[in-house]
């Protein structure tokens, strides 16, 4: 089976205003018209518009990094899904590792948000991955299965016309991203095999929660640590569909050279 390769860049809290429009333009120019490959970025908030305006034209989609799972109202700070639509937004990442670890979100909580943001049209990334102590306790399937099954409960295998550009099938609205929190920003990034072993798990626990087609289709991302030196091999596993990059998405150079790892 084959499928898409899907590359996102998380740039998390990072460039300013300027930064983040060369950033754009740069990778506009590198790799503004791949085919082969589903290539997105995900400024921080603010500058959303400001990147977006960048990558119009181009097959960059543009990401949210986050959004609230209530439509409006009283809730300081936070984005709607429709906010993020009316940027530009293809879809949004849910339930990053930082997001549950320095934020508090629990698996209950970004349910509601992709449950919501699928309803609205945004396709997601929904991430998931253990600690390094889960790892090191055996605890990585459970905490990973946990983190799937509670976080998709109640996504319907296929949607409404309403989703972006008519997408129905559930594999092309979301997508899980395996990063494990160890791996992420510290340098250390899983081993091919460690990685392969984990997105196995996820498919087949795909297979039981919907069908082996689905399970199939739907493409699981692999984050932490990725480079350009290593996406290659990471790519080359069976069960990688592509990669959440974040230190390495802020340098044009490297993001480009990880999608021409891809093709
Ligand atoms: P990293 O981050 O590539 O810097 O490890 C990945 C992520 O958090 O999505």
């Amino acid at each position: 089976m084959s499928r898409k390769l899907f590359i996102g860049g998380n740039w998390k809290m990072n460039t300013d205003r300027d930064s983040a429009a060369s950033l754009a333009s740069g990778l506009v120019e590198a790799i503004g018209s791949v085919e082969e490959i589903d290539v997105a970025v995900a400024p921080p908030s603010v500058y959303l518009s400001a990147v977006g305006e960048v990558l119009k034209g181009s097959n960059i989609s543009l990401a949210g990094q986050n959004c609230w799972y209530e439509p409006n109202g009283a809730y300081t700070g936070e984005i709607s899904t429709d906010m993020l639509l009316d940027v530009g937004c293809d879809l949004v990442i849910l339930g990053h590792s930082e997001r549950r670890h320095v934020l508090g979100e629990t698996d209950e909580l970004i349910n509601r948000k992709v449950l919501k943001a699928l309803d609205a049209g945004l396709d997601v990334i929904l991430c998931v991955g253990e600690l390094l102590e889960q790892r090191q306790a055996g605890q990585t399937n459970d905490v990973v299965t946990r983190q799937v099954k509670i976080g998709m409960e109640g996504v319907p295998s296929s949607f409404s016309e309403k989703g972006e550009k008519g997408k129905k099938g559930l594999p092309e609205r979301l997508t899980i991203a395996y990063e494990p929190v160890w791996a992420i920003g510290t340098g250390v990034t899983a081993t091919p095999e460690q990685a392969q072993e984990v997105h196995a798990m996820i498919r087949s626990l795909l297979a039981d929660m919907y069908d082996r087609q689905i399970a199939d289709g739907l493409r699981i991302q692999y984050g932490g640590s990725m480079k350009p030196d290593n996406a290659a091999e990471l790519f080359a596993k069976d069960d990688i569909d592509g990669g959440l990059i974040g230190g390495a998405s802020l340098k044009v150079e490297d993001f480009a050279s990880i999608i021409k790892a891809g093709m």
